[in-house]
């Protein structure tokens, strides 16, 4: 998650904060977190800690989660290693799409795929950074008698591709193949190869052919997968976790090879004019999102937000997000050879509203 400042309200930081006396607002402490954010991007990990610190006095949450973070004295994950990237070891990110905003903004979000899948009656479907399946499974199931015909799931991570079969079986599809990496798909689902029958004996709840593919959307289109089509492809939050030029070219390879294009994305800020601006409203935001999460707020923010927010500010951090406003990706989408680009809304939330692109393949065949 990425963003800007387009926000401009808000207090200052008392200039005693930093002296101890410190601040009295949680307006204050979002601002020294701010500063613990700068501190973090100009590598000075000592006063990214003290201004943590002082944040976390002053009652900002994000100001507490960043100082368990980055502090020594308080355990701190980053110092103890706890860095693993965050969809590897997904629980937190999972306990963060099940909770706070994340509820109704994937239940449009499904909405959403599932008024495109009857667009395309019982076609083929390819969603590529699925996660745990929480946007697509529910997605299939609403679409009813307009169910994609097959769906093929592309997903790196080990543990969510595993969490989404789950998924899949205990909604009652038919997951018929799994592949480590690619090989050719079949021409219809009645092609489909012998592979592990529905796992949990019911049968295809909408007749959908589920296919799992644990791989990259990079390897993915570049392998085996070369010359398949699909009725749409799509992808939730996910194409933001490729650096732009990646995510150039997978827009670029299966813009000749799938009919629709179904994007859901959030629609940031447009790019401030300085890293405190962007510091600034970033650390505005997160104290809003933090907020909403209670009992698992510190898995959340331990193991998700604040490596992801790090990412955005901290050279020295893995990043794991590149976002745009919408008429950003839709000028990328149509750069990539898609036409009929189209962006309507799905939902507001506290990062940013998210919105739905759709786009036609500019070789629809
Ligand atoms: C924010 S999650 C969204 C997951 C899911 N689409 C959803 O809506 O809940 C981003 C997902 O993109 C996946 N991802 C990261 N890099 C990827 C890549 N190069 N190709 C495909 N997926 C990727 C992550 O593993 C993660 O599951």
């Amino acid at each position: 998650m990425d963003g800007a400042a387009s926000d401009t309200a808000g207090g200052t930081a008392g200039g005693a904060a930093d002296d101890g006396a410190g601040p009295t607002s949680t307006t204050d402490g979002v601002e020294l977190a701010v500063r613990a954010l700068l501190a973090r991007a100009d590598g000075d990990a000592d006063a990214a800690v003290h201004h943590a610190r002082a944040a976390a006095a002053a009652g900002s949450l994000l100001g507490h989660a960043l100082s368990r973070y980055l502090d020594p004295a308080a355990g701190a994950a980053a110092a103890a290693g706890a860095t693993a990237p965050v969809y590897d070891a997904p629980a937190a990110f999972q306990a963060f799409v099940d909770g706070g905003g994340n509820v109704e903004l994937y239940r449009r979000t499904s909405a959403a795929l599932a008024a495109v899948y009857r667009r395309a009656p019982r076609g083929r479907v390819l969603d590529l950074g699925c996660g745990d399946g929480l946007a697509v499974v529910p997605a299939v199931l609403a679409a009813g008698d307009a169910a994609p015909a097959s769906v093929d799931l592309v997903e790196p991570s080990a543990a969510l591709l595993a969490d989404c079969r789950a998924r899949c079986a205990a909604a009652g599809l038919a997951v018929v193949a799994q592949a480590p990496t690619p090989t050719p798909t079949p021409t219809t689902p009645a092609d489909a190869p012998a592979g592990p029958t529905p796992t949990d004996g019911r049968g295809p709840a909408a007749g959908t052919t589920v296919r799992t593919w644990q791989t990259t959307a990079q390897q993915w289109l570049g392998g085996p997968a070369a010359g398949q089509r699909w009725d749409v492809v799509e992808s939730t939050f996910a194409l933001q976790s490729l650096p732009p030029a990646d995510r150039a070219a997978v827009l670029s390879a299966v813009a000749d090879r799938a009919a629709t294009l179904a994007v859901v994305e959030f629609d940031v800020p447009p790019e401030p004019a300085t890293p405190e601006d962007r510091a600034r409203s970033l650390a505005r935001r997160y104290e809003h999102g933090i907020a909403e999460y209670g009992a698992d707020r510190d898995l959340v923010t331990q193991g998700f937000l604040v490596p992801v927010l790090l990412g955005l500010v901290d050279p020295a951090a893995s990043r794991t997000n590149w976002e745009h406003p919408a008429a950003t990706w839709a000028a990328d989408v149509a750069a990539a050879g898609w036409t009929d680009v189209r962006v309507e809304p799905v939902a507001d939330y506290w990062y940013a509203p998210a919105f739905l692109l759709t786009a036609r393949s500019g070789t629809r065949g």
